[in-house]
This record gives C-alpha cells, sequence and structure tokens, in this order.
C-alpha cells in the first residue's frame, strides 16, 4: 500500500484527459497534475528540448513526493520516455503503448491511422509501438498540428474545427483504416467532431483511457495502490496562467477544479 499522489503531467490541459480517466478509474488515488501552459505547445518543438522540459518536470513531481509518473503528453513521451526511465529511479509511464496495443487489438483489417502533433509523428513512435505488438500491421499516419491549439483555447467544435479535422483526415480515410489513435491527449476532447468525420466504422483510440488502464495494473501488481476507502487529494498546478486552467480545466474534467497553484521551472 502506498498512499502518495500520482503525478501526471503535459504541456497543458489535454493531459486532464488521463487525469480525468486516473480519476474514474481508481477514484480512490490521490493526484498531482501538472500542466506547463506557459511553455505549450510542446508538438513544434526538437526532442532536445522536450527531454529538458520532461527532466524538469519529473525532478519537480519527485520533490512532491509521487510515487508514480505519467507523461500524459504523446509529444514529450516519444522525445523522452525512454530516456527519463533509464535516468530516474522512479517509474515512469508515457501514453504512446497503451494506445498503440489498444489499436492492436481493436483493428479487424490491420490497418491503423495515428494523427497527432509534429513531435510526435516524426519520431514515428507509434509505428514502433504498434509493430511491437503486429509486426504486419499498416500505420497510416498524419500530424495534425492546428488540433491541440483548437483544445487549448477551448474550441470543440464548429466550422474551423470540422474543416481542419476533415483536411487532415482524408489522407486516412482513403488508407481504409479501421482504427484511429488520438494520438495527443488533447484530441479525446473533439471525439464527437472526429468520429462524426471518419465515420462510425473506424474505432477511436484515447491513449488517455489506456494509459489510465496501464497506471490500475501497475500500482496494483507493485502493490502500490492506496489504501481504505479515502477521500481523494487532487492538486493542479500549471507554470503559466492559471485562469485559463480553472475555467477549462473544469469543463474537460467534469468537475470544479477550485485553485491552480502556480509555480516557476527552469
Ligand atoms: N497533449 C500533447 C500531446 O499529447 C500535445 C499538445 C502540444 O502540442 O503541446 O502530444
Amino acid at each position: 500500500m502506498n498512499d502518495k499522489p500520482i503525478g501526471i503531467f503535459d504541456s497543458g490541459i489535454g493531459g486532464l484527459t488521463v487525469a480525468g480517466e486516473v480519476m474514474r478509474q481508481l477514484p480512490n488515488e490521490n493526484i498531482i497534475y501538472f500542466g506547463d501552459t506557459v511553455r505549450f505547445p510542446y508538438g513544434p518543438r526538437s526532442a532536445e528540448e522536450l527531454k529538458k522540459f520532461v527532466f524538469q518536470i519529473v525532478e519537480f513531481l519527485r520533490g512532491e513526493e509521487v510515487k508514480f509518473i505519467v507523461i500524459a503528453c504523446n509529444s514529450a513521451s516519444s522525445a523522452a520516455l525512454e530516456v527519463a526511465q533509464e535516468h530516474f529511479d522512479i517509474p515512469i509511464i508515457g501514453v504512446v503503448e497503451p494506445g498503440a496495443r489498444a489499436a492492436v487489438q481493436a483493428t479487424r483489417n490491420r490497418r491503423i491511422g495515428v494523427i497527432g502533433t509534429q513531435a510526435t509523428i516524426l519520431s514515428s513512435t507509434y509505428v514502433k509501438a504498434v509493430h511491437a505488438f503486429d509486426a504486419g500491421a499498416k500505420v497510416f499516419q498524419q500530424v495534425t498540428p492546428e488540433l491541440a491549439n483548437f483544445v487549448e483555447n477551448g474550441e470543440l467544435s464548429g466550422k474551423r474545427v470540422e474543416d481542419a479535422i476533415k483536411k487532415y483526415l482524408n489522407s486516412l480515410i482513403e488508407a481504409d483504416m479501421d482504427a484511429l489513435i488520438l494520438g495527443c491527449t488533447h484530441y479525446p476532447l473533439l471525439n464527437k467532431t472526429i468520429q462524426k468525420i471518419i465515420g462510425k466504422e473506424v474505432v477511436l483510440i484515447s491513449s488517455a483511457e489506456e494509459a489510465a488502464k496501464e497506471v490500475g495494473e501497475m500500482l496494483a501488481r507493485k502493490s502500490h495502490t492506496r489504501s481504505g476507502q479515502k477521500i481523494p487529494c487532487y492538486r493542479f498546478i500549471s507554470s503559466g496562467d492559471g485562469s485559463k486552467f480553472l475555467e477549462l480545466g473544469s469543463r474537460f474534467l467534469g468537475r470544479e477544479i477550485k485553485d491552480v497553484e502556480k509555480i516557476k521551472l527552469g
């Protein structure tokens, strides 16, 4: 048993989709969520820069005595999960492998689409992760640069969003895939619009849901779950504008965020 909190972080509020799933699936666990809003977006940044950010945030969360860390950002997971796992003595998971595994399980024609930021797609981490589970699966990737910005600004539907999604998904629709990985933790918030455009035959894979399942399994196997039935404590910390975080974060989590602490990193 271990009552320490789980640390979860992202470039902004997108990782709240992961935190929300962890809250739903593991309602007993304490959580510290960090959104690096001042440095959002991570997607266009280099792997070197993302590694630096990940190390700073993991150091910070370790200082807060978390028992486990989830990099709830595909861009940061793609650039730095392995090096962070090598460097730190605390268990760290990312969001790419859980999403890739779920896609391999879900696809029937073994044709899988992936949408994500430039950092995620150019690193090809999803292609490698899918092939680790099924070397014969076909993976079709598409960079979708504007989508995380729409979400971070609270624009989840409407013509602008739909037009952008249509433009990005065209080539994937032609590729006849039957499972689409939402390879950015911001994208589950666009679920409805994406499903409407891609058609209901295509299964959408949310890395948020899959990562939360993995957190539960890891904690149970390590006997690190929180003991008893207690009210959980959630802390929200941001490196930037707390007001946007308060308003949009509450909407996305489906529960009120009462307070956002602000810290400066680096
Ligand atoms: N949520 C981040 C991810 O999963 C992307 C957003 C950004 O560009 O910062 O990749």
